[in-house]
């Protein structure tokens, strides 16, 4: 019984930590964005019309594209080396933050 429960509690801790894990944390996000902001603005609404906004853009989109740009499976000469250093959690990070900016 008692061996029963140490499983439950060590179960229930492991599917808090995969849960975090998935989830962008927003904050987190928008500390790394710093050097992202140069071009697609500092809360993701770009100057630029060659640069794309994010925010607002959907969270699986952005984490997708970022995924892409890094495996190579979307060529871009730009956005190839910015996406190359990040961790899929920053990616997330990321994601989170410039999902919950609104576009202008
Ligand atoms: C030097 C300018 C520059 C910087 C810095 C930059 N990007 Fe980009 N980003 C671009 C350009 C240009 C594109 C469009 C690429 C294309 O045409 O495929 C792009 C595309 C993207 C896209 C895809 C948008 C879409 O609508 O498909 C995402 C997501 C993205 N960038 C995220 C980031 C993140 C996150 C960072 C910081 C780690 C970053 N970018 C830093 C210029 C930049």
């Amino acid at each position: 019984m008692r061996r029963l429960f140490i499983v439950g509690i060590a179960g229930a801790s492991l599917l808090l930590s995969i849960n975090a894990g998935a989830a962008g944390d927003a904050a987190a996000g928008k500390s790394k964005s710093a050097v992202c902001g140069a071009c697609h603005g500092p809360d993701g609404n770009s100057s630029n019309p060659m640069w794309p906004n994010l925010a607002g853009q959907h969270a699986p989109y952005i984490v997708k594209q970022l995924k892409d740009f890094k495996s190579g499976a979307r060529k871009d000469p730009v956005m190839a080396p910015m996406a190359k250093p990040l961790s899929d959690q920053d990616m997330e990070n990321l994601a989170a933050y410039y999902t919950s900016q609104k576009q202008k």
